[in-house]
């Protein structure tokens, strides 16, 4: 089983990140033949900064490895060290529906917003089913709000084996946590990079203990019931047993439970739970020269792994010499 996962560097990754795809990717890391990179072309669409875009890439293996990714059996690779990837990019764009396109709700969104969007955002999945596609990826664990994606993805597949008459590309699976929710941000909105709501495992605890305590609560007085549906809740649930949850959901419910208190005790289980990854990350940023030669044995094994299907696509298409 071949495993595929990415995470778009165009941020510092929060615990969204990590309940939603991190833990996962690392939990699978041992089922099958695991890949995972760090999406830097993805990140042009809304990151102009070069600079800031090389960093974001180091930052995030730094995530990655500290959350447990062991770099010897998994496959982590940076995005861009394949480039490969923008040609099958291209061969799918040429058969990519624009009907399906339009209904990307990344897209979509941005426009209903009012924001002017660029093509690199429009062809968003297209780049991503490249990235899948090129593996011939069996599984790709994602979270809910990639569901869509992935099938766009299995519809280019098909798209493409059924014009050009050959079984190129191999339908991935989504593998979606379905128990793990869409993780709130500290304003009750998604928790996302773009919205600076965030919480990261990484921040020093002063900062982290900050943004604890600036998540955004009614104004309920103490002593009066609470909504257990409030994103201070889910964020703590996080991190609680099922016991611990229903013990303090009746506290909440009969009143008397003062968000301050929740907030305490979400920050002291975030800093136990992370504890040992904190450590690790701080060690691991020690050596930076490391990170360079895992990123480039990793890109070696994807590029070992993925010219085989560049090279069937070419052939499929019509494109170079006949092999
Ligand atoms: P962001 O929205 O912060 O930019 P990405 O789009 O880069 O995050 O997502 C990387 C991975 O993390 C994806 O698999 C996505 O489903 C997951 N993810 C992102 N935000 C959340 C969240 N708030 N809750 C659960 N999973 C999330
Ligand atoms: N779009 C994904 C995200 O924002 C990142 C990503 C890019 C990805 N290519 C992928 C995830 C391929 C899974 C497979 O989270």
């Amino acid at each position: 089983m071949r495993i595929l996962s990415g995470i778009t560097s165009s941020g510092e990754c929060h615990i969204g990140n990590y309940f939603g795809a991190m833990s996962q990717h690392v939990a699978l890391q041992d089922q099958g033949e695991s890949i995972y990179f760090v999406a830097d072309y993805h990140s042009m669409t809304s990151l102009r900064d070069a600079a800031e875009r090389r960093r974001l890439v180091r930052e995030v293996v730094l995530d990655y490895l500290a959350c447990g990714l062991d770099p010897t059996s998994a496959i982590l690779y940076r995005q861009s060290d394949l480039p490969e990837v923008c040609e099958l990019t291209w061969i799918l764009t040429s058969i990519a529906p624009m009907g399906l396109l339009e209904r990307s709700h990344a897209y979509k969104d941005k426009v209903a917003q009012g924001i002017p969007v660029d093509h690199g955002l429009f062809a968003y999945p297209v780049l991503m089913a490249a990235d899948i596609l090129i593996y011939n990826s069996d599984v790709v664990p994602v979270g809910q709000d990639q569901k869509q994606h992935l099938e766009m993805t299995r519809d280019m597949a098909q798209r493409f084996n059924h014009l050009y008459g050959a079984e190129v590309f191999r339908l991935p699976e989504p593998r979606i946590l379905e128990d793990v929710a869409v993780v709130p941000g500290v304003d009750g909105r998604k928790m996302s990079k773009s919205y600076d709501n965030t919480l990261r495992m990484f921040w020093p605890t002063k900062r982290l203990k900050k943004a604890v305590m600036n998540v955004i609560t009614d104004s309920t007085p103490v002593d009066e019931p609470k909504d257990t549906s409030a994103n201070v809740f889910q964020l703590w649930s996080l991190f609680a047993t099922s016991e611990e949850k229903e013990e303090m959901f009746a506290r909440a419910r009969a009143g008397g439970l003062g968000y301050g208190d929740v907030k305490k005790d979400l920050l002291e289980r975030m800093l136990e739970y992370f504890g040992p990854m904190r450590e690790k990350r701080e060690e691991l940023a020690r050596h930076p020269d490391d990170l360079e030669d895992i990123l480039a044995d990793g890109a070696k094994r994807a590029r070992a792994l993925g010219s085989p299907v560049v090279a069937a696509a070419r052939e499929a298409a019509g494109l170079g010499p006949s092999t």
